[in-house]
């Protein structure tokens, strides 16, 4: 009997994430054959753990916190956006033995701002908090939604003005503190820091979140998390956090590794059912 295609998902701590369950639903949702696991993998260990699973037969993986910077740095064939992303998300052995590495993350939110809810980008006014890598692996597919303009803000300027010159070719971008917010108004807000985690907001002024504006958490939670309940408070038509990202991601992953789209709606549906 042959084996089944094995694939995985490498971060610290793993224990918690939802890709294994995402994507044995999307298996058994297409049809498709395969194992899919969640490996702990220390930032130490990375390249000989890769090596060996790819070494091994494994047809690919996904890279979470803190390797996503690491699998980027390992990867020699990479796809244009994983490029700008300066990150990984998604390893895929190709027919010719090579690795092709990509990062899935942006396009996850787009289809689930776009799509699932039905938030227009292009032609608005979008604006991301926080300047890390999270913020890296977003900026280059939203711009190419072609929206008026993306402000990032982040406490230290000078991370938000280094994002900032780094993606002005590809569209109108800007940095500023968030101070500088006094006055502006935005159609669409990302929290993109890692202050959620910690149940922090940073400092938002009133007046920030556009009439008919949404708001978008890229991090999720069981419980709605501080900046989701900013938005609900702050009367935004949806304020929603990163679960629908997530799924799409991995749809995407998925879609790269076994050349077929699973249908993400029931996967949202029944993962945000669970919620509790
Ligand atoms: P990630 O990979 O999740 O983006 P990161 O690269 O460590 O993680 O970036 C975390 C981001 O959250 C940064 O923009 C950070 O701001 P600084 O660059 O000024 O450190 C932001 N952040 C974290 N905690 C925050 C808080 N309490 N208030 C405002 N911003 C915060």
């Amino acid at each position: 009997m042959s084996q089944l295609d094995r694939y995985a998902v490498l971060g610290q701590p793993i224990a918690h994430s939802k890709s294994p369950r995402i994507h044995q639903l999307f298996a058994e949702q297409t049809g498709e054959c395969l194992q899919y696991s969640a490996i702990e993998v220390p930032a130490e260990q990375f390249t000989e753990v890769v090596t060996s699973f790819f070494a091994n037969g494994g047809k690919g993986l996904n890279c979470t916190v803190p390797l996503k910077e690491l699998a980027w740095a390992y990867s020699e064939h990479k796809t244009e956006r994983a490029q700008l992303a300066k990150a990984v998300n998604t390893l895929a052995l190709q027919q010719d033995g090579s690795i092709l590495a990509d990062n899935t993350d942006g396009i996850g939110l787009v289809t689930d701002l776009k799509h699932n809810h039905g938030i227009a980008l292009a032609g608005r006014r979008i604006l991301i908090l926080g300047a890390g890598g999270a913020s890296r692996g977003i900026i280059s597919p939203l711009l190419a939604e072609a929206p008026e303009q993306i402000v990032i803000a982040n406490r230290t300027l000078a991370k938000a003005q280094q994002l900032a010159t780094e993606f002005t070719g590809k569209g109108r971008v800007s940095a500023c503190s968030y101070s500088d917010l006094n006055g502006q108004s935005f159609d669409l807000i990302i929290n993109a820091t890692s202050s959620s985690l910690t149940d922090e907001l940073p400092p938002l002024p009133e007046g920030l979140l556009a009439n008919q504006g949404s708001c978008y958490d890229l991090a999720y939670s069981n419980k709605a998390t501080i900046f989701v309940r900013w938005g609900l408070e702050h009367k935004a038509l949806k304020s929603l956090d990163g679960l629908g990202m997530l799924v799409e991601q991995a749809a995407e992953a998925f879609t790269i590794w076994r050349g077929i789209r699973p249908k993400t709606a029931p996967i949202i549906d029944l993962l945000n059912a669970e919620r509790h």
